[in-house]
């Protein structure tokens, strides 16, 4: 069973400092106690990403991450970052096509396969974000949603790829950052529909994890988690806290 994957994003949160001082906390939380199924990633902005390695620096357990980058060795791409200085600044992991990324920013599944294939040709572990819309929910589309992106966001990658390299993250977008969790029937129906279409896509599909993200707390951490085909969780709000993303942690 691979470990599971305890996910902060930071998103346009804190300063390096107020970074660095979360991180402090967290770790101080949580080391003790943390179980060796799970590990804990943090993806600070930016800025911050430096700062917050030094500060999980020989955590077992602990791991760094980018929110995103450009799919390009390096050169004239004012504002974007690439994966080799996200490796430089102490990650290990890069999230791809988060929700708002495609709905604010406007990345589309074709410009997103390209990210998720340079990235694990960097050597980052990638994290594919997917999920559908109230709008589509409502129209019945959730199936067909999901398996355009996955099939779309994974299209330049090998079937071989290594589990350990690749996760998904489903996060419906109606319960981001809104307070409305989608329930354990919703989730479980949800995450089954990826990991089969994942099972047509690569060899081995069982050991990618699937996380959930969306209005993650921790009272519900612990029903989430134990769901079928649940091998960990994407948090925003709730994880801008060092004692409630310590909860989560160790739900
Ligand atoms: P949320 O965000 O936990 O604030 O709903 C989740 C995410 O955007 O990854």
């Amino acid at each position: 069973m691979p470990r599971k994957l305890m996910a902060a994003n930071w998103k346009m949160f804190k300063t390096w400092e107020e970074a660095c001082q979360t991180a402090r906390e967290l770790v101080v939380a949580v080391r003790k106690d943390l179980p060796d199924d799970r590990e804990v990633l943090l993806c600070p902005p930016f800025t911050a990403l430096r700062g917050v390695s030094e500060m999980l620096s020989r955590q077992e357990g602990f791991y760094l991450g980018g929110q995103n980058f450009y799919p390009a060795e390096q050169g004239a791409f004012t504002g974007e970052i690439n994966p080799d200085q996200l490796l430089d600044a102490g990650c290990t992991y890069a999230l791809v096509g988060h929700s708002e990324r495609r709905h604010v920013i406007g990345e589309k599944n074709g410009f997103l396969a390209s990210k998720v294939a340079f990235g694990l040709k960097k050597g980052l572990k990638v994290i594919l974000c997917i999920g559908e819309t109230l709008e589509e929910r409502k129209q019945g589309e959730v199936q067909s949603v999901l398996h355009r992106q996955l099939e779309q966001g994974l299209q330049h990658i090998s079937s071989a790829t290594s589990p350990e390299d690749l996760a998904v993250a489903y996060e419906p977008v109606w319960a981001i950052g809104t307070g409305e969790t989608a329930g354990p029937p919703e989730i479980e129906h949800a995450h089954n529909l990826v990991r089969d279409k994942l099972k047509s896509i690569l060899n081995q599909a069982e050991q990618i994890r699937i996380l959930y993200g969306g209005s993650v707390k921790p009272d519900n951490t612990a029903s989430i988690i134990s769901l079928d085909n649940v091998d960990g969780v994407l948090v925003g709000g709730s994880s801008l806290s060092a004692e409630k993303f310590s909860q989560i942690v160790l739900a």
